[in-house]
């Protein structure tokens, strides 16, 4: 089935670099199984010469595709003829200028920046990435597709696979969830399938299913779910007038929003819309910091894509003899076997990344001043500031940059961890309810 667009396959390892049509799903290269990328031949595509010329597509946002946050830049992301895309509204958030939180933190005020990607339809930015490859899903005739999550994607899955009529399947580890995440996939329709394990076992086992059952692969693997998710950056650049910030901020779990930035960043300054490339800090939890302990500790680097992979072996192999499972109250990365690695690499060289580690105490400490200051995240998304927090105290950031957090899941993910945090005083922004007898002056006396 050849289909005319201007975009192809590509393995991402240069010694390989084997190509292959869009139509294909095939989610690892064939020839040597590392990651695939999506390309572009740029001059067959209308890119405008300007990143504003993108705005005037606010004006028409009763069609759908303009109304989109992510196909609103459809030129920068061309694999797809128009009458496969699916949408449902997603990319409609919001960056938010955060004062109080920049005071905190000692960085002059009007530099800190939240970017609220919990506004999307299933509440985290994993729509930005779906609606990219339900789309590529739809082109090539997909009936039924699957993913191994933490909780957003297999969310994100199920509402996209119930709009576009795809039978649906998700794995999830034990007890390794947040409440409100598992309720979605439920309530949309998906076939929910708890595997004794991690989510690192789960990833494993779908890509076998997937293989063996025919199913559309949709974890970040995916190369077209990348694509989708390259927009945030693009809706931060719209937000602060088409200009770049200094920093991006962004959790890292499975390293696949990392590297879509990164991507994104490398593709705007090729093709001339951007002078400048923003540096990047990806964050982990300390219990689950593989990122951060290869690229800090065993000086792990992309390496003109020579990525030595025997440190990657000797690493996974001692987590395997150790029995290591990762763990944090950030349940959303919770992983240490991140499929994206090596596509990350390339993001952090691309824009002179950093890599740190923020203990579950700082993510909610920083996910209650969020919450008490901005409009709330998710404990993965806290990581953020928790980080920023660090980057100052080093030296690294400094106070007048302007940053931009990315904070990607809604408050109302995971109730359990926030509900914990204040009922059990365990940090400084704690606010626990207070209990009252049923008597009108008693309760006078409690209000502040
Ligand atoms: N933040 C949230 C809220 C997430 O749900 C995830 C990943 C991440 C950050 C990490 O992003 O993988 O691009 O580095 N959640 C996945 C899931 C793994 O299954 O929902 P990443």
């Amino acid at each position: 089935m050849a289909m005319k667009t201007a975009a192809f396959q590509k393995c991402i390892n240069p010694g390989c670099g084997a190509q292959f049509d869009c139509t294909e799903s095939i989610f690892k290269c064939p020839r040597c199984g590392d990651l695939l990328d999506i390309q572009y031949n740029w001059d067959e595509i209308a890119v405008p010469k300007k990143l504003a010329e993108f705005g005037r597509r606010w004006a028409n946002r009763d069609k759908p595709p303009d109304f989109s946050g992510v196909w609103r830049f459809r030129e920068l992301l061309d694999f797809c003829p128009d009458e496969h895309k699916i949408t449902i509204g997603e990319g409609q958030t919001i960056l938010q200028q955060n004062r109080p939180i920049a005071q905190h933190l000692g960085m002059k005020p009007d530099r800190l920046f939240l970017q609220y990607e919990g506004l999307n339809p299933s509440g985290s930015f994993k729509d930005n990435g779906m609606t990219a490859a339900f789309s590529h899903a739809k082109m090539v005739g997909a009936k039924s597709c699957a993913c191994a999550s933490t909780g957003n994607t297999s969310a994100s899955v199920a509402l996209y696979a119930q709009s576009c009529g795809l039978k649906c399947t998700v794995f999830i580890g034990s007890g390794r969830i947040a409440f409100g995440k598992l309720s979605q996939a439920m309530d949309y329709g998906a076939q929910t399938i708890q595997i004794q394990g991690d989510f690192d076992d789960c990833m494993k086992q779908v890509q076998d299913v997937c293989v063996e059952l025919g199913l559309y692969l949709l974890n970040s693997l995916n190369p077209f779910r990348l694509e989708g998710q390259k927009t945030i950056m693009f809706r931060i650049i719209e937000a602060l007038g088409w200009q770049t910030p200094d920093w991006i901020v962004v959790p890292g779990g499975n390293l696949g929003n990392s590297s879509a930035f990164g991507k994104a960043f490398a593709e705007l300054k090729q093709l001339g819309l951007i002078d400048r490339i923003p540096r990047m800090a990806i964050i982990n939890a300390t219990g689950a910091d593989t990122l951060t302990d290869l690229v800090n500790n065993r000086k792990l680097a992309w390496n003109g894509g020579q990525v030595d992979q025997k440190i990657i072996d000797d690493y996974y192999a001692d987590l395997t003899a150790r029995h290591f499972s990762p763990h944090t109250c950030a349940s959303a990365i919770e992983i240490s076997r991140p499929v994206n690695l090596k596509k990350c690499l390339r993001a952090i060289d691309v824009c002179k990344g950093i890599v740190r580690a923020v203990t579950d105490e700082e993510i909610c400490d920083a996910k209650a001043l969020i919450g008490k200051f901005g409009l709330g995240c998710e404990p993965a998304s806290a990581a953020t500031v928790a980080g920023l927090k660090h980057l100052l105290a080093e030296g690294i950031i400094a106070k007048e940059e302007r940053v931009a957090c990315v904070l990607t899941g809604h408050p109302l993910k995971d109730p359990n961890v926030t509900v914990n945090y204040h009922k059990d005083r365990q940090g400084q922004f704690s606010n626990p309810p207070l209990s009252a007898p049923n008597d009108l002056q008693e309760i006078i006396k409690l209000i502040r």
